[in-house]
């Protein structure tokens, strides 16, 4: 199967298991490492809302305990008219185990809307590498 197709379909499902009952807003995210493997996550909110966890943080949490610690491309789904490209705090994470060609796609539930590289969305960002030497 195709690679995005695999990642739609995986976003797709764990979509439907998104805990967002005060948005209304369910997203789901699944990340391809090297390897082949395909992790996923949902977002998860909680009544102390700035405690919840977007979808990408939990596909990236899956990823590590899994023992993988690559990320070679990523799919993130949302409903709406606008774009549910990550927010600033997961490009951030993604940067941690992605470089700047890792290829973002954007889907909506019918399917893929938009693809960016890493580096687009999170231009000059501050990574592992900055912490080498010290
Ligand atoms: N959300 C994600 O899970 N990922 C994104 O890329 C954008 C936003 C979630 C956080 C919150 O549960 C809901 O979407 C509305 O912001």
């Amino acid at each position: 199967m195709d690679k995005v197709q695999a990642l739609f379909e995986a976003a797709s499902a764990v979509r439907r298991h998104a805990y967002a009952p005060y948005s209304g807003f369910a997203v789901g995210a699944a990340l391809l490492t090297p390897s082949g493997a395909i992790f996923s996550g949902a977002n998860v909110e909680n009544a102390a809302y700035p405690t919840g966890i977007c979808a990408e943080a939990g596909a990236i949490s899956a990823m590590i305990a899994s023992g993988e610690r690559q990320i070679a491309e990523m799919l993130v789904l949302g409903d709406g008219a606008a774009l549910t490209t990550p927010c600033g705090a997961c490009r951030q994470r993604i940067r941690e185990f992605a470089g700047p060609d890792a290829k973002i796609h954007v889907a909506g539930p019918s399917g893929l809307k938009a693809t960016f590289t890493l580096g687009a969305l999170l231009p000059e960002a501050f990574g592992p590498d900055n912490l080498q030497g010290n």
